[in-house]
């Protein structure tokens, strides 16, 4: 289940890479880190252990993904498909240049499992010897709070009818959480009714600006009508390590932004519920997560058939900080997403460029370590849209195209999450750093 939580501020132990230059890499190769490719694979011995770790939390029965992956018979007919969707890394869904960067959790596929998976459908994708095969994997039934315990607030949304067949529909519903006092979120999960309608849902709350509630070091960053989390597919829950929270005020509401998408074959009664786990009454976390759209609606204009139409945004760090996740937010026309760190000298640094975006998938990296920066950073997120006839899921390369909210409209939303540390915090983590002379991304953890 890990595979579809979001766990924010992990814990790592090795350094970020970051890649200076601004210049984009194309998707390169990923160094095999993972094993080495058998003689003559077979499933029970090679293919089943790879499907079991790192496609059935989608692929089995009653999961988001449209056929289990369990046994050789549920595999066998899918062979050619797989090597195509393996090979080209859209699957597992993790859409980035793999050498830019180091997450947690990181579903990928290493090089060796790929060339594994290739080499037996090319072989014929025998079976082998049913002793080979690891025992089954068990998962918890569906719908349940994956953290391993009940939350301490339960919030539904009111009911919406989404027709069998119909365009996608938008609603906006605001719901009081009933909260009489602030308190930190430990983790929150967001369950849907019915998988099949849900394209999406944005959570925010809606509260008077954050105060920071003790926190030192911080500044109130994180505003009224913050994004607090996003459900879609390949994300469903946000845990925090410790040290870091969320804030929710009390008499908050939340407000749910959906995005349904009729399934075509019948129609649902869809409600959404979120569940929060809030650390103990009185606690208070020494850092307080923001998150941030970084876009830039004015200058997103995308003129007919335009193929790389290139827009950037910015968003300055006022004090230092940490880097959490990223996670890009576009539409049909979507094609790539980086984000960088501009250095107060000058210097760009390359965190995570989303190479290969796709747009049903709205992923969050999160960063194994999350990087520190200077005061005064710039985060820049470059967008790529492709309006040309070439885009097989553009609706219309025609159209003039700009921001809005309807998936015919764009948009160019780079999603942060970071936390605000002191300057002392700062330069702590830079004498951490072994050595590496021109390394200014602080990579240390543990100072939580
Ligand atoms: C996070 C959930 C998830 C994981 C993990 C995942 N898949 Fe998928 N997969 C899906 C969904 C949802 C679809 C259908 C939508 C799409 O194609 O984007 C899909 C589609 C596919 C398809 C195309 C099916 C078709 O109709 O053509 C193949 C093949 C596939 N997956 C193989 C794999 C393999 C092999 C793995 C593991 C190495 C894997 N997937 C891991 C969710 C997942």
């Amino acid at each position: 289940m890990h595979i579809l939580s979001r766990i924010t501020g992990a814990l790592g132990g090795v350094a970020v890479l970051a890649i200076a230059g601004i210049a984009l890499s194309g998707g390169a190769a990923a160094d095999s880190k993972e094993g080495s490719v058998p003689a003559k694979p077979t499933f029970t011995k090679d293919i089943l252990p790879i499907m079991q770790k790192k496609c059935q939390d989608c692929h089995r029965e009653g999961g988001m993904a449209p056929m289990p992956l369990r046994s050789y018979e549920d595999v066998r007919p899918w062979a050619r498909a797989i090597k195509e969707k393996v090979v080209s890394r859209y699957m597992p869904p993790w859409h980035i240049d793999p050498t830019v960067g180091e997450y947690d959790p990181d579903p990928s596929l290493s090089d060796a499992q790929i060339a594994t998976i290739a080499k037996w459908v090319d072989s014929g994708a025998p079976k082998g010897n049913p002793s080979d095969a690891p025992p089954p994997r068990v998962f918890p039934p569906n719908n349940t709070w994956v953290f391993g315990e009940e939350p301490d607030l339960v919030v539904t949304s009111a009911g919406f009818e989404v027709p069998a067949t119909a365009a996608d529909q938008y609603p906006k519903v605001d719901v009081p959480t009933g909260l009489t006092e602030d308190r930190y979120i430990k983790w929150m999960q967001v369950i849907p009714e019915d998988p099949t309608v849900l394209h999406h849902v944005l959570i925010y709350a809606l509260q008077s600006e954050a105060a920071t509630g003790g926190v030192r070091g911080v500044k109130p960053t994180q505003g009224s009508n913050s994004l607090l989390t996003e459900y879609a597919r390949g994300n469903d829950g946000d845990i925090f390590a410790n040290g870091t929270a969320k804030l929710l005020k009390a008499g908050s509401k939340l407000r749910f932004s959906f995005h349904y998408h009729p399934n075509g074959s019948k129609a649902v009664n869809e409600h959404a519920r979120i569940g929060f786990k809030f650390f103990p009454k009185g606690y208070t976390p020494k850092y307080l997560i923001s998150t941030k759209g970084v876009s830039s609606p004015a200058s997103l204009a995308i003129p007919p058939g335009e193929a790389n139409a290139r827009s950037d945004a910015y968003f300055r760090l006022e004090e230092p900080a940490r880097l959490v996740s990223f996670q890009p937010h576009m539409h049909y026309r979507g094609k790539r997403m980086a984000l960088e760190a501009i250095l107060p000298d000058g210097q760009p640094q390359l965190l995570t460029d989303v190479a290969h975006f796709v747009w049903t998938w709205q992923i969050t990296y999160a960063y194994k370590t999350p990087p520190a920066f200077p005061k005064n950073t710039v985060l820049h997120v470059t967008s790529y849209h492709d309006n040309s006839a070439g885009n097989r899921e553009n609706p219309d390369p025609t159209a003039f195209v700009g921001w809005g909210d309807r998936t015919v409209d764009e948009m160019n939303i780079g999603w942060i999450d970071f936390y605000y540390i002191t300057d002392q915090e700062y330069a702590d983590l830079q004498k951490q750093k072994d050595g590496s002379p021109k390394a200014t991304v602080a990579t240390g953890s543990g100072r939580q």
